[in-house]
């Protein structure tokens, strides 16, 4: 059932192209203009949800705490609405205030983890016997419907990311994302946060994404593979990236450790002068996210310090960016798109990166020591 790939993580990562397809599907509203009275966005969520809505807080674990770090950006900078993103297994004994205003989002592949239900079950408590407006504000966003999460949520958003059975998570992490793109355009279109014209652009730039995902799959694998071999011997790495990528560098870190048992690091870029700088060596590689966009400078200049230590750069940056080639010692190159949609094309050759070091090291990539697909315990 691998069909052909070795394992199923490599399987899963070139199944997201489809998965990004599906997302798009399940969740664009086809026949949508900017003169429809609607939103573009088919959620199907209750409508008190939306109304006077002043906060948003997300729980989450691992991979999923990830994908909701982007959420909040996306739902703070399209829709407006403050937006804080906690772990589960913290904000279970140390629950923020909540106002009839906030909406609760639980968000887990599996559906099954404990720290994650336990947060939304407190949640749903604290709702309890409320305005019924208070008790829709609870949502899980979950690649399994039919979950645990699902039968105590409201509401849930569907993933359909199809089912993963690598331990890391990848295809079900994109389909998160897509997850997010749809909730922030939805709440922004409720909010009128945003123009027509706008809207219409962010919508565009979604349906190119499997495109622009294969492209990256089918021009880096082999030289990816090829790279690997250079890290057979890395105890250390280092993943920068700021704003809506920040959140992308820790993805890359965690992959890199869970599979291949690196020690890696995700630090957005501009607090590495407060101290990780010290790490830094020509034994320490650093992996730089630096795509157009605000902070595009700012991610190059602080690559910059890096190899004035002598660290070996690796840059996620397009290769039409001159300036980055310069700087960099090896491109994994992506295709340039408007800043907000980049993370899901950046956590790509990340992904195959960690893939090709755990595989070259000779790992059991999809089953890496000490880690469950879901865990269930506390
Ligand atoms: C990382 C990974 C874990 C999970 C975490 C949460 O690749 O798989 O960090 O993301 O255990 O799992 P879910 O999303 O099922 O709640």
């Amino acid at each position: 059932e691998k069909q052909g790939f070795k394992h199923f993580m490599l399987k899963e990562i070139y199944e997201q192209p489809g998965v990004v397809r599906a997302c798009l599907e399940a969740y664009l509203d086809t026949s949508w203009s900017p003169e429809s009275a609607t939103s573009p966005i088919k959620l199907n969520l209750a409508p008190e949800l939306y109304s006077d809505l002043k906060q948003v807080q997300i729980v989450a674990c691992g991979t999923s705490w990830h994908a909701s770090l982007v959420g909040k950006y996306l739902i703070e900078q399209l829709a407006g609405i403050p937006t804080m993103v906690q772990y589960a297994s913290e904000f279970r004994y140390a629950p923020s205030p909540l106002t009839p205003n906030t909406l609760t989002i639980g968000v887990t592949q599996s559906g099954e983890t404990a720290d994650t239900l336990a947060a939304l079950e407190m949640e749903k408590q604290r709702r309890a016997g409320q305005s019924p407006r208070f008790e829709a504000r609870l949502l899980g966003i979950t690649n399994r419907p039919e979950s645990s999460l699902g039968h105590m949520v409201p509401q849930v958003i569907d993933t359909h990311a199809g089912i993963e059975i690598g331990v890391a998570a990848t295809k079900t992490f994109v389909a998160q994302l897509m997850a997010f793109y749809a909730l922030a355009l939805d709440l922004a279109y409720h909010q009128q946060t945003l123009s027509a014209t706008r809207l219409e652009q962010i919508l565009l730039g979604l349906r190119q994404l499997p495109a622009q995902i294969e492209l990256i799959l089918e021009s880096q694998e082999r030289y990816i593979e090829e790279l690997a071999h250079d890290f057979a011997e890395t105890q250390d790495f280092i993943f920068l990236g700021r704003g809506i990528n920040f959140p992308i560098a820790l993805e890359g870190a965690l992959k890199l450790k869970e599979i291949s048992y690196i020690h890696a690091e995700g630090y957005p870029a501009g607090e590495m002068k407060h101290g990780p700088i010290a790490l830094l060596d020509a034994k320490v590689p650093v992996v730089a996210i630096a795509t157009p966009g605000l902070v595009y400078e700012k991610v190059l200049s602080n690559a910059q310090e890096a190899k004035a230590r002598d660290a070996r750069l690796i840059g996620v940056t397009p290769l039409e960016a001159s300036e980055s080639a310069e700087i960099f010692d090896d491109l994994l190159p992506v295709p340039v798109v408007e800043e907000l949609l980049s993370p899901i094309l950046a956590v790509i050759p990340l992904q195959l990166l960690a893939y090709h070091i755990a595989a070259r090291r000779g790992l059991d990539v999809d089953q890496p020591r000490n880690l469950a697909k879901s865990v269930t315990v506390e």
